[in-house]
């Protein structure tokens, strides 16, 4: 007969965590969200310390290039996807560590013959303003001269003519060589009172374009996830299907840490599979799961797991409860994991993070997954909304909606993380839908953030390791669920004055 665990399945849902004694140093300037990515020896720093505990999670309508520098840039980290051929996603994890904050690869790009009107459609196609003239109209092309929307007007002068008329020729143009850094550029913008300096290789090849409005942008960005390099940090996703063939590629492309994705973790195929990243690439973080239980957890930290993900069934995409019966409520499966990596930690010195993934729903869960022992959260449906997020944004009756579709959807198909025996999906464990569009994800984290950091003031915690170890959480009956919520008739819009 099957063994039956005494313990309920609950959701994060269930808890609410009570406020602790609030010190006078401890406020929302003062909290400090730094927290381990990677295993490491206790008392010793982690190879990679996150700035903000926050992931992105590995899926085709989520973790784009965009998003990942967006996300770095914030302190936190992107898995790039592996439902894509191999090239594929190694170029994308090049793309984000070629990124270089300031330094902007020209999108407004003409060549000297083009005409006044290819020129004002193409500034219409980019919102930009300054255009690159090279020889063969590309953005690496030989930099002829740089012409701006305030160098013609369609009333003065003659659309057919070419741009190289009123274009400001490379002789007479600023421009820098290519090992120019951000702050010498920033220090000839303001000494030369230059909009834009053109960054040329030796052959006076473009290269960048820096703008006087991205190096102030760049100030905005204090808690970067780099490496030492000083280039933003990216993760990559991985299977035991092709391992041998995609770790070498996106280690090669300068992936700083991989993840194992999988439905379910707890298997000797994924076991195997770490075992071979660390015999061959012993420098490189490899996380492994998703696993619900201590039992897995200690299967996968044994293997040589670097971190350990979290969460079956709970994704907000996920069928794989209705299809398979498999699964466990996260915030049980959170508490249950995160008590083994302490235990595991206290036998043999080495701290495992644990990542809560899926089922995340209101920005509070943050909050609970952290104190309840995740080191850091990943989250698919939260990111998707955002702009940088790969589904495409579509209106409808109500505003703005984003796709959103799960791995094991028909739209992904992805059967390299759904185990169901043969190349391709038997059923699906995933939907494929819409969540409400939310903007640009700089702002919509600030504000998931700035939420975190009052709730860990309020329970009197300045810094993560202390919040987990100090908070107090208690379960809700649904009556006091009730009286969580608003109960007056809202005003859904704001009252206007006619
Ligand atoms: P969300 O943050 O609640 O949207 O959950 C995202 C997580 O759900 C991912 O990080 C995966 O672990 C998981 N997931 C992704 N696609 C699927 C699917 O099709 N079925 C079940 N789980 C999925």
């Amino acid at each position: 007969m099957a063994q039956i665990i005494a313990e309920v399945s609950r959701t994060f849902n269930e808890y609410l965590l009570l406020p602790n004694r609030t010190r006078t140093d401890c406020s929302p300037a003062t909290v400090d969200l730094r927290t381990p990515l990677v295993r490491h020896p206790v008392g010793e720093a982690p190879a990679i310390t996150l700035q903000s505990p926050f992931t992105s999670a590995i899926m085709q309508a989520v973790s784009t290039p965009e998003l990942a520098i967006a996300l770095a840039r914030n302190g936190g980290l992107s898995f790039l996807h592996h439902n894509q051929p191999v090239q594929d996603q190694a170029s994308a994890v090049r793309q984000v560590k070629n990124f270089k904050a300031g330094f902007v690869t020209s999108d407004t790009n003409v060549r000297p013959d083009d005409t006044f009107r290819l020129l004002a459609e193409t500034m219409r196609r980019t919102g930009h303003s300054t255009a690159a003239v090279t020889d063969d109209g590309t953005a690496t092309g030989r930099l002829l001269g740089l012409v701006t929307s305030r160098d013609f007007h369609p009333q003065r002068h003659d659309l057919d003519g070419p741009v190289s008329a009123r274009m400001v020729p490379v002789a007479g143009l600023p421009h820098a060589g290519a090992d120019v850094t951000l702050s010498e550029a920033n220090a000839r913008l303001w000494d030369e009172r230059l909009d834009c300096l053109p960054v040329l290789d030796a052959e006076g090849r473009l290269q960048y374009l820096v703008f006087r409005s991205d190096y102030a942008d760049n100030k905005r960005f204090p808690h970067q996830l780099v490496d030492p390099a000083k280039r933003l940090r990216v993760g990559a996703g991985v299977n035991t299907h092709d391992y041998r063939e995609r770790v070498p590629a996106l280690v090669e492309a300068g992936a700083d840490v991989l993840c194992f994705d999988s439905s379910d973790g707890y298997s000797d195929w994924q076991a195997q599979a770490l075992r071979w990243v660390k015999e061959h690439y012993p420098s490189v973080p490899v996380g492994g799961g998703n696993v619900v239980d201590g039992e897995a957890f200690a299967f996968l930290a044994e293997a040589g797991a670097d971190f350990v993900k979290v969460g079956v069934g709970g994704g907000s995409i996920c069928i794989t409860r209705d299809q398979k019966g498999i699964g466990r409520g996260q915030a049980s499966a959170v508490l249950d994991v995160a008590a083994a990596r302490d235990a595991w930690c206290e036998r043999t010195g080495e701290y495992v993070p644990v990542c809560s993934d899926g089922g995340l729903v209101h920005d509070y869960h943050v909050a609970l997954a952290l104190a309840m022992g995740a080191d850091f959260v990943m989250m698919g449906r939260y990111f998707a909304r955002f702009d940088q997020a790969a589904g495409a944004k579509l209106p409808t009756r109500d505003g703005f909606v984003k796709e959103y579709w799960g791995e094991g959807s028909n739209r992904a198909r992805n059967w390299q993380r759904y185990g169901q025996g043969g190349q391709g999906l038997l059923f699906e464990e995933g939907v494929d839908g819409y969540v409400p569009y939310a903007g640009d994800l700089d702002e919509g984290l600030a504000l998931t953030v700035a939420k975190l950091r009052t709730t860990m003031v309020s329970c009197g915690s300045t810094t993560l390791p202390e919040f987990q170890a100090t908070a107090r959480l208690t379960l809700v009956s649904d009556q006091s669920f009730q009286e969580s919520h608003a109960n007056v008739t809202v005003r859904d819009a704001p009252a206007t004055v006619s």
